[in-house]
């Protein structure tokens, strides 16, 4: 089950990535990635927005489960975060200057919808059509993500994503967005990594809404993998010159010793990160001959369920931070397996105890593009949280430049082999509100002083602009 690990204090050492048999590596540059791949920055509500009660916003499950003692480290909510909402117009020209030309975000369902259904929160639709707007007027592409976590607390208290009408909740949340963004929004990503918030949601209870156990976890999956596929069909409906896809979380898994119990033990962590909701998108049904104890889902499926699971994505997202490797635990109940963390292994890992193993993203972009009805990859989220400090204005991050470049070298030697990735968005555009762990891991290519909201560009966001304007690095 994938969560948000706890942070360490361990930075990464650069000469331990590097494998000494690895092929050369091909000179990073952008125009080898040719001039059609986009380039971009990645963020979500939540994570940025703060006003969390602001002209008229109703409140999700993030509002409510921050708010309760001992969810998130040092009790940090997301009230006020980067205080986008009202900061966004100089940020964007903030990323202007830097460079970027596509912006990821998400919209708050409960800005704009306060109760999940029903009434419209006219000001939540004012200033998502302020935000749309200033991108295109400096031209900056908006991409956006319809759902990244943050569920209307009124459809919570109504069993949330445990509850099949979550469907119908969903499809008149996406109509309302395609009909009111979709004149000028053509990139658009159903779900942020439905394993994630349903297995820390719903299984693990770590995540906002905080439930336990398969009697919550089961229904969910299913009833997200539905609303991903209707996602999808609506968006594609109503704005039918957009792109329309959605994103996963994604992890290269390896067996910890070449035994049979380890290599099994790997395939079910496989199947549960890495193909759940992709394939029953993809019409080849929920992968329940490596994940057995998951086969109650079916009680929750109805006549026509595979069909309506089925949604042909113009894009998938790929979202990859780590690799897992995995042991054999007959002890860990359901999955038998355990994570074999980075810090036992003697291998780099970031502020999250995450491996660095930028070999990973190669992996996983020549096996989804294995997939044959995958249409094209594109990186929704790379990146990486390092202690990193202010000092004297400037904030010296090597170590994020080191690691966005090794992640880069290897995307583009999958590309050069024949992986049809066709862009690359490095979360973060701003440190943010990084979940359980609160505003202690900064993913930012940009520094956000919390109690001023001084943003100074870090080393990697300098980087960043050189590159992507194409300098010699
Ligand atoms: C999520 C982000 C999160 C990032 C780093 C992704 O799983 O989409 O919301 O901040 O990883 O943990």
């Amino acid at each position: 089950m994938q969560q948000k690990p706890s942070m360490g204090a361990a930075a990464f050492c650069m000469t331990d990535t590097t494998n000494k048999q690895a092929p050369q590596q091909p000179v990073l540059t952008r125009a080898a990635f040719g001039d059609d791949f986009q380039w971009g920055v990645a963020t979500a509500a939540y994570q940025i927005e703060g006003a969390h009660t602001a002209e008229g916003k109703g409140p999700s499950i993030w509002d409510t489960f921050a708010s309760r003692k001992g969810k998130v480290k040092h009790s940090h909510t997301g009230n006020q975060a980067c205080d986008f909402f009202h900061r966004y117009s100089d940020d964007l020209l903030l990323m202007k200057a830097m460079g970027i030309q596509n912006f990821r975000f998400s919209l708050s369902w409960s800005r704009l919808l306060p109760d999940g259904t029903g009434k419209i929160n006219q000001a939540g639709i004012a200033y998502y059509n302020r935000l749309i707007d200033q991108c295109l007027e400096l031209g900056i592409t908006p991409w956006i993500t319809l759902y990244h976590w943050d569920l209307p607390q009124a459809l919570e208290i109504k069993g949330g994503w445990t509850n099949r009408d979550i469907v119908g909740w969903f499809g008149a949340y996406a109509t309302l967005c395609a009909n009111s963004f979709g004149d000028r929004v053509k990139h658009w990503m159903v779900l942020n990594e439905p394993m994630v918030f349903t297995g820390a949601g719903y299984f693990l209870g770590v995540h906002a809404p905080g439930r336990r156990g398969f009697g919550s976890f089961i229904p969910a999956v299913h009833h997200t993998a539905l609303c991903q596929a209707e996602g999808g069909r609506i968006l594609k409906q109503l704005v039918p010159d957009a792109q329309v896809g959605t994103t996963f979380s994604c992890s290269h898994v390896e067996p910890l010793r070449e035994q049979e119990n380890d290599i099994r033990a790997a395939k079910r962590v496989d199947a549960l990160l890495n193909r759940l909701f992709l394939e029953p998108a993809l019409g080849l049904g929920y992968p329940l001959e490596e994940l057995k104890f998951m086969r109650r889902i079916e009680k929750h499926m109805k006549p026509g369920d595979e069909e309506l699971l089925r949604f042909d994505f113009d894009f998938i997202g790929i979202q990859n931070y780590t690799r897992e490797v995995v042991r054999y635990a007959f002890w860990t109940p359901f999955i038998q397996a355990n994570l074999v963390p980075a810090k036992k292994r003697n291998v780099p890992y970031t502020h999250m105890n995450w491996e660095v193993y930028p070999e990973g993203i190669y992996h996983l972009l020549h096996k989804y593009s294995g997939y044959s009805t995958i249409r094209k990859l594109i990186i929704t989220e790379n990146g990486a949280a390092f202690p990193d400090e202010l000092r004297d204005g400037q904030v010296n991050d090597q170590q994020r430049v080191d690691f966005l470049q090794l992640y880069l070298q290897q995307v583009l030697r999958a590309r050069q082999e024949g992986a049809n990735v066709e862009g690359y968005f490095v979360w973060s555009f701003l440190d943010n509100f990084e979940w359980t762990e609160g505003y202690e891991p900064r993913f930012g290519l940009v520094h956000v002083d919390y109690s001023t909201q001084q943003r100074t560009v870090k080393s990697s966001g300098h980087w960043y602009r050189d590159f992507l304007r194409g300098h010699n690095l």
